[in-house]
């Protein structure tokens, strides 16, 4: 039969919902728990809809059927139902610490040795979120990113304590349900994609700041340009490609890159002159009424979806 594993879903927003498609995906039995018994229902009822559409679309993950998928997936109404016999519990609370600790807290008080205790945290810390926990072991970060469902990675951030074999339980875990998962080998603020990200936003704030280059041209530069590569090899391979190897790479450009470097200034304030600025450039494309905006990321789940397509078939190749 194809239920082979028990997962667990604490709190089923937005997140929640993605991880209970993928390790249904997965063949994985899911249970859901949220502290408003609405929240589940809706879910429910949303993710059969949207099982529905990714069958016609033909981008329904894993070898299951939408029925069977479906019957992997249930509400409980109490959190120690819900983690009753499960191999992984995934955490997916909103992003306030001291909600987390309280419902670690809790977990901590009712689980056994063997269970995963992963936070699907964006910012908060292994080492808060998990401090004095008796079960700190079981305890990881497992980031996802937004679409889950067509955005691969998942960052594994440990606890300083956090057991190897906690670890290459998630590891191992992320991969049978189809996601990428990524080690972070010492929790850091922000990890490490949204440290990239940030990156890019602070230079990206300053060109545009300085008059350097309009909000919509900057985006292009993006869009149309790194990230072209960027979906299917990251920046240091990037480097690798573009010379004969990193050391000739290095050899040909790190004089040019320091250079470029040292002229990047301090931390942009994100002042509301230059957010109004920025926003005015936005709105001529996106206009932010919630219509819109809803409109524009459908639009933009659909392009990942049909990215994610192109590159199973090119990594099949
Ligand atoms: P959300 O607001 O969509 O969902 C939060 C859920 O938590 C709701 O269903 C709510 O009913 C429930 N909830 C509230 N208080 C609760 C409590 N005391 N006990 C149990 N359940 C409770 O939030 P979303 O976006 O799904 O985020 C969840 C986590 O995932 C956050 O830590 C966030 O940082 C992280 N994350 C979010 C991403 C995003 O783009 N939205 C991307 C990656 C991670």
């Amino acid at each position: 039969h194809f239920v082979l594993y028990q997962g667990c879903i604490i709190s089923i927003g937005l997140i929640g919902r993605s991880w209970a498609m993928l390790f249904a995906s997965g063949g994985f039995e899911v249970k859901l728990y949220d502290i408003e018994q609405q929240q589940i229902r809706n879910a429910l009822e949303n993710i059969r809809k949207e099982m529905k559409s990714l069958e016609q679309a033909g981008s329904l993950k894993g070898s299951l059927s939408v029925e069977e998928q479906l019957s992997l997936i249930s509400g409980c109404p109490s959190i120690q139902e819900a983690v009753e016999g499960a191999m992984h519990i995934q955490e997916c609370v909103p992003e306030d610490l001291e909600l987390k600790k309280k419902i670690f807290a809790q977990l901590d008080s009712i689980v056994d040795d063997r269970v995963i205790l992963s936070s699907s945290t964006s910012c908060l810390m292994p080492s808060k979120l998990f401090a004095g926990l008796v079960h700190v072991k079981q305890c990881i970060v497992a980031h996802p990113v937004n679409p889950p469902y067509y955005v691969p990675l998942v960052e594994l951030v440990p606890h300083p304590e956090t057991a190897p074999t906690t670890v290459d339980r998630t590891h191992a875990l992320m991969k049978k349900i189809g996601q990428c998962p990524v080690r972070v080998q010492k929790e850091v603020d922000g990890f490490v994609l949204n440290r990239l990200q940030y990156a890019i936003i602070s230079e990206a704030w300053r060109m545009v700041e300085e008059g350097i280059v309009s909000p919509s041209d900057l985006d292009l530069v993006m869009s149309e340009g790194l990230g072209m590569r960027y979906a299917f090899i990251g920046p240091l391979e990037t480097m690798h490609l573009n010379a004969e190897g990193m050391l000739s790479y290095c050899d040909r450009y790190s004089e040019g890159m320091k250079r470029v470097l040292k002229t990047f200034g301090p931390i942009p304030e994100f002042s509301r002159a230059t957010a109004e600025k920025v926003n005015q450039g936005m709105c001529l494309k996106v206009p932010d009424d919630p219509e819109h905006l809803a409109a524009r990321r459908q639009w933009r789940d659909e392009c990942l979806m049909r990215l994610a397509k192109l590159k199973s078939q090119v990594q099949s190749q």
